[in-house]
């Protein structure tokens, strides 16, 4: 059995419930001690802390709010006073509000800002706290291809939010190499979870699906567990010599208005 984060510990913000889910899984069959994030789904969170004991992992669940810094302050020290330590952080929570620049609210747009970027933010502060003092860390953003420049309509302040995702990726791996810190980010396209869901019914689902399979150059849509896979490698040390890159996960994309990343 490989064990790729023997002895490490990791907080996944949002892994309840989609990708942020299976990143705290994978994380746990390879060894980490995991920090299961949530804010409303504690049942789905116990669900995935019992699933991760059940397999001889360790794991807890925090109830946390992302855009508020003082729950992310009592996620990150719950996390450290329970395994002593923090040395990896998955800034994978996220909401997604659809519509275009003319009809989204205000009210969305502040919720979007809030916990996609504030919320990176607040994470990456306060665990940036211990890793410097340790000179060691592992900070992976999951951001979104809608950020360079999918064709998808009624993404376009979503993209906004996960550009911003990008460029603070490639400046935190600026401020925070120098002390051992990688900073890496994850920008999968579509993944059938909830937030893709949204309201639609399986048929719709179905059909939508039928015809991203056509945008695709491996004609195939992703799982949560191809995003987590590459979350794995950017959390291990089989990666260290790479910060500050964006890891585009999609299959091999051909709807981009451009690509120039
Ligand atoms: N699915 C896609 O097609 C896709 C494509 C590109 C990028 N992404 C990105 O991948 C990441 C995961 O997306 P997903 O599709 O797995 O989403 P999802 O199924 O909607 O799950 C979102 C997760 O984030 C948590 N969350 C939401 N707001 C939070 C907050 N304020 N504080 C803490 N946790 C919060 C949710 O917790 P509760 O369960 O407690 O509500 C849930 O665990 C996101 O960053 C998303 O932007 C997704």
């Amino acid at each position: 059995m490989t064990c790729r984060l023997n002895n490490r510990v990791a907080i996944v913000t949002g892994s309840s419930r989609g990708i942020g889910r299976s990143i705290a899984i994978m994380f746990a069959r390879e060894g980490a001690k995991v920090c299961v994030n949530y804010v409303g789904s504690e049942d789905k969170a116990r669900a995935v802390v019992n699933e991760i004991v059940a397999n001889g992992g360790e794991a807890i669940m925090v109830r946390a709010d992302v855009s508020k810094p003082d729950e992310v302050k009592h996620l990150v020290e719950t996390t450290v006073n329970t395994f002593g330590t923090i040395d990896i952080l998955v800034n994978n929570a996220a909401v997604m509000y659809p519509g275009s620049i003319m009809d989204l609210r205000d009210e969305e747009l502040d919720r979007m800002w809030k916990v996609n970027v504030k919320g990176v933010i607040h994470c990456c502060r306060e665990v940036a706290k211990y890793m410097i003092e340790k000179k060691y860390g592992k900070i992976i953003n999951i951001t979104s291809t809608a950020a360079i420049g999918t064709a998808s309509h009624s993404t376009t302040l979503y993209a906004l939010t996960k550009a911003a995702v990008i460029i603070l990726t490639r400046r935190l791996a600026f401020e925070l190499g120098p002390y051992g810190i990688n900073v890496n980010a994850i920008a999968p396209s579509f993944v059938p979870t909830d937030m893709f869901l949204q309201g639609r019914t399986k048929e719709e689902l179905e059909a939508i699906l039928e015809k991203r399979k056509e945008t695709v150059s491996l004609r195939k849509i992703a799982t949560p567990d191809d995003i987590a896979r590459v979350a794995v490698f950017l959390a291990s040390d089989e990666s260290s010599y790479i910060t500050g890159q964006v890891i585009v996960v999609d299959g091999g994309r051909i709807d981009y208005l451009t690509h120039s990343l």
